[in-house]
């Protein structure tokens, strides 16, 4: 009822958790059963260690969070010597997400990982970073850099390739288009958008970068938006991702065309949601004679 595939991949459930909200998934085991879950995703690696951005970092808004978590993460080398061990023995489908600040750190990063023990089933890959060799603009802010990334990796890997796409572009569509290209299994949106707040008693911004990134039921307008968009342009599967707290949620991002979804903000006030989502989802398709969910991917019925 609810399994779904990418490629020759099945996920038992179209619920994954997103990345950097589910940390390396060790974290939340007392708290949830990641088993359940039809993926995990872990928090974007990269080539070094990373700090992070200086706090404060995370500020509450009315409906989600604003976050300049900076991809903080202990680099691809303890990652592999520290963090796949859990998540290898985790019964559901292990995605690993990696970020870079130059094409070259994502490829020696991807390799690194494919030469460790993972029993991982792909990549998904952080493309709102920015790029230092062409002036600090994210990578995937242009169709030609994303393809060119996308290419460079895919010919390192035969697991599961899938492009985190960002909103804060143009036409998302044409990165979409660029990712897919280049060879990506599926494409992810949307990350954070870009926002900000101002303590109006201090006059000081809430975050020490001033400006971060907007996440939680704020944007799933915006990522339904986006998600149909890309639907519209390309035919690899979509999964959706932004502000999504309800089984109504999940039902309305595959009703724009997504096939699997993720949830991030809501996992901090509720890390156990995706496997009581999992459960009402069963519910919906019952009550509502629904034999297989991906029969309404897509099916939005125009006015
Ligand atoms: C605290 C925090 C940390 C995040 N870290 C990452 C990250 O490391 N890599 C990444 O690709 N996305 C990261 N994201 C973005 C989420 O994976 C997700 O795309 C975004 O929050 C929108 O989904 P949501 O509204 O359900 O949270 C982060 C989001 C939050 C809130």
């Amino acid at each position: 009822m609810l399994t779904t595939k990418i490629k020759d991949i099945e996920f038992k459930s179209p619920i994954l958790t997103a990345s950097g909200t589910f940390g390396y998934g060790h974290e939340v085991q007392d708290l949830t059963d990641g088993n359940m879950l039809g993926g995990v995703i872990t928090k974007s690696i990269t080539l070094h260690p990373r700090e992070g951005n200086p706090p404060p970092r995370i500020s509450e808004t009315p409906s989600g969070m604003l976050n300049s978590i900076g991809l903080a993460n202990v680099g691809v080398n303890e990652f592999c010597k520290l963090k796949l061990d859990y998540l290898n023995k985790l019964k559901t489908n292990v995605i690993i997400n990696i970020a870079g600040s130059t094409i070259d750190e994502y490829i020696e990063t991807l390799k690194i990982i494919e030469n460790s023990d993972g029993n991982h089933i792909g990549y998904e890959i952080n493309v709102s970073c920015p790029n230092v060799k062409e002036g600090g603009m994210a990578f995937g802010v242009k169709p030609e850099i994303t393809e060119k990334l996308t290419k460079s990796l895919r010919k390192l890997t035969s697991k599961l390739l899938i492009v985190k796409l960002s909103p804060n572009v143009t036409k998302i569509e044409d990165i979409a288009r660029a990712s897919e290209q280049g060879g990506a299994d599926s494409v992810s949106a949307i990350n954070t958008v870009v926002g900000m707040g101002i303590d109006i008693k201090s006059c000081k911004p809430v975050l020490n970068t001033v400006f971060g990134g907007l996440s939680g039921p704020a944007i799933k307008p915006i990522a339904l938006a986006n998600v149909h968009k890309i639907y519209k342009s390309v035919k690899i599967p979509i999964i959706g991702i932004g502000g999504i707290s309800t089984v109504e949620d999940i039902i309305e991002f595959i009703l724009a065309g997504a096939s699997l979804i993720q949830i991030g903000t809501l996992n901090f006030k509720e890390p156990n949601i995706g496997y009581s989502l999992r459960d009402e989802l069963i519910e919906y398709c019952k009550t509502n004679n629904v034999l297989n969910l991906q029969d309404l991917c897509g099916g939005i019925d125009y006015l």
